[in-house]
């Protein structure tokens, strides 16, 4: 047992307290676990965009005041009431979407979409009771998706914590908590390239060059990175794309121009922008008969998909996917294992570093679109 075990513990906290303004460093409260809920000593997060969504709030409905933050690596502190797998001590990895091993999702082979534990951005508050467990003199500040990694502690349901390899280095592997086994999964998961054939990647950042390295692992040949800012597309290159295409330096829609490139469409295409007019064409661009698109940003609130019922009835699919299918708990420790054997190459995706008091300079970047990953040290 920790010596803070049951006991409140006062830390650091970026806190959100208004849309789209910079994060405040305060000292917040955090109460002891209840039930099935487990405390972590937070060491290292990173800036995913679905953050800056809901920190922007322009086009999605978000909670104030509120802790963002869900990609991350930390240490359990200690557990609350029936948590029987984890103790004080073990390396994790807090996931946004959750695996309680008891609803049908979760006994199904094909869902991850748990029924309990599943995605929720507009929930601020444990599930347990319905309150928060961070407060600043007693006023209550709201939890994100479950995990609110922007404090030097958090409370985390049981079943959104992802226990790993105490070796793996967890300044590294904290990417694995969202972005990149996103992208990684949502082409080795649901894509499913098979050797030889052609991807393309619409949106080169962290979440699609994680789709990029599952298209590299696959063996596939070519593969079509899609972005508007072609900054991108140096860092790209690492990863292994193989063409490049800005949609601006066209004047016809960018599913024509894939499939003049391609004889009539790619294989697979995976769509991380958020961007519903790049999901069309991700869409419209794979080859009918066989092609496989999967949708993987996050869309405006008000986003409509529209597309012509031919290109379904010309037998093109259409799929989406959270966390690239992937079951937190039981499928990450294996996604780290692959980091750890080498298979799998975290470093190029990490640009940029800062401590945890300089946090809203990872801001900056993401706005600006530069660099892939930035880690923020909690220490
Ligand atoms: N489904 C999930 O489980 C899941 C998990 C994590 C992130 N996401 C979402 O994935 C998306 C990517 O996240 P990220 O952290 O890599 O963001 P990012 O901002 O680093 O990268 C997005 C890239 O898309 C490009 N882009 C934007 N609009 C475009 C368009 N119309 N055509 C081509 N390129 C375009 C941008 O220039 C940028 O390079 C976001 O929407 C995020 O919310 C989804
Ligand atoms: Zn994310
Ligand atoms: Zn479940």
């Amino acid at each position: 047992m920790s010596s803070t075990a049951g006991q409140v513990i006062k830390c650091k906290a970026a806190v959100a307290w208004e849309p789209g303004k910079p994060l405040v460093i305060e000292e917040v409260e955090v109460a002891p676990p209840q039930k099935m809920e487990v405390r972590l000593k937070i060491l290292f997060t990173s800036l995913c965009h679905t953050d800056v969504y809901f920190w922007e709030a322009k086009a999605q409905d978000s909670v104030f005041p509120r802790i963002l933050g869900h990609e991350a690596a930390g240490i359990v502190e200690s557990v609350g009431e029936g948590v029987t797998e984890l103790v004080p001590g073990d390396h994790v990895l807090p996931v946004f979407t959750g695996e309680c091993r008891q609803c049908a999702h979760c006994k199904s082979e094909e869902s991850n979409m748990c029924s309990l534990l599943r995605i929720n951005t507009e929930r601020g508050v444990m599930i347990n009771d319905e309150k928060t467990r961070f407060s600043i003199n007693g006023k209550p500040i709201y939890h994100f998706v479950g995990t609110s990694t922007f404090s030097e502690y958090t409370v985390v349901h049981v079943g959104c914590v992802a226990k790993i390899n105490p070796l793996a280095p967890l300044d590294k592997v904290c990417v694995l908590s969202c972005g990149i086994s996103t992208g990684l999964g949502a082409t080795l998961n649901v894509a499913k390239p098979t050797k030889g054939s052609s991807v393309a990647v619409f949106g080169l950042g962290a979440v699609g060059l994680g789709a990029v390295e599952g298209a590299r692992l696959a063996g596939a040949s070519r593969i079509i990175g899609v972005d508007l800012n072609s900054a991108r597309f140096e860092e790209a290159k690492k990863f292994g794309v193989t063409e490049f295409v800005n949609p601006k330096d066209y004047n016809k829609p960018v599913q024509e121009v894939i499939a003049e490139m391609t004889d009539g469409g790619v294989d697979r295409s995976i769509e991380c922008t958020g961007n519903i007019n790049a999901m069309i064409s991700a869409f419209e661009c794979v080859h009918d008969g066989w092609g496989i698109a999967v949708l993987v940003g996050v869309p405006h609130k008000d986003a409509v998909f529209k597309t012509h019922p031919m290109n379904f009835l010309n037998e093109r699919t259409l799929k989406g996917t959270f966390f690239g299918n992937y079951k937190p708990r039981s499928d990450l420790p294996s996604v780290v294992e692959m980091y750890m054997k080498k298979e799998l190459e975290l470093e190029k995706f990490i640009t940029h570093e800062v401590p945890f008091a300089e946090i809203n300079k990872a801001f900056e970047l993401m706005l600006k679109g530069e660099g892939l990953r930035c880690i923020i040290r909690m220490e």
